[in-house]
């Protein structure tokens, strides 16, 4: 049963455009095909807990000895890491907080990046390989090359790390840009190309989900 797990992180309950991309394309991959099922985690409206010990960052059989980390704790890093395991596809919104990512899924990544677990360690390979996460990014600048901003996005690199490299995912971005545009008056000027960009990620998500969720791999 191809399954989608579905984060959201966005602060913004109302208008938020991280949120309406992944929406549409949720909607895309359940309609796909009837056995689909899409497994929704609101990290903002629910948010986890920081990781309250350092030992969980090690599957059970790298950890020094002398470590017990809180039950309750590892139960519930148990099942983040389960419900990243028995996904088909990951999807993520990520809104640019402050050039970095919101701490909700901050909160997230620290639980289920385990090597051991769903890391490659010297007791396991990389159980995720090859597996598509969709990187839905949402900021409000102009973030073009030759801009003040450029290179200035510290959210996405850190996610391509984490889930491509370090897990070996296959990672598709899909970005929003020039979201303040009607906001801030220094970016008024870029109003109709926020409007465009926001446009072509909507399509581009509901063309990916598509096709990830009628089972074909590559994006
Ligand atoms: C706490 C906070 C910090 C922000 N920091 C930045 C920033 O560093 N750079 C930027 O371009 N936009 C920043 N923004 C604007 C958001 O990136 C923008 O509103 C984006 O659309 C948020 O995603 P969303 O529409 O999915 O909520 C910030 C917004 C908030 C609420």
């Amino acid at each position: 049963m191809p399954t989608l797990l579905h984060l959201d992180s966005s602060a913004d309950r109302l208008t938020s455009r991280s949120r309406a991309v992944t929406a549409a394309f949720a909607s895309v991959f359940r309609r796909a095909s009837p056995e689909n099922t899409v497994v929704h985690r609101d990290l903002h409206a629910d948010p986890l807990p920081h990781l309250p010990d350092a030992s969980l960052h090690w599957a059970a059989r790298l950890r020094g000895t002398g470590t017990q980390p809180d039950p309750v704790a590892e139960e519930l890093q148990q099942r983040l890491v389960a419900e990243l395991l028995d996904a088909d596809v990951l999807l993520i919104g990520v809104p640019l907080y402050n050039y970095s990512l919101p701490s909700s899924l901050k909160a997230w990544l620290d639980h289920i990046h385990v090597p051991g677990l769903t890391a490659p360690s010297v007791i396991s390979d990389a159980p995720l390989a090859g597996r598509p996460a969709v990187l839905v990014t949402s900021r409000g600048g102009n973030y073009d090359k030759g801009t003040v901003n450029e290179g200035r996005d510290h959210a996405t690199p850190v996610l391509e790390l984490i889930l491509g490299e370090e897990m070996r995912m296959r990672v598709t971005l899909v970005t929003v840009g020039l979201t303040l545009a009607s906001s801030v008056p220094a970016l008024a000027g870029s109003t109709d190309r926020g409007e465009r960009e926001y446009g072509h990620a909507l399509r581009r998500a509901r063309a990916l989900a598509a096709q990830l969720g009628s089972g074909m791999t590559t994006p």
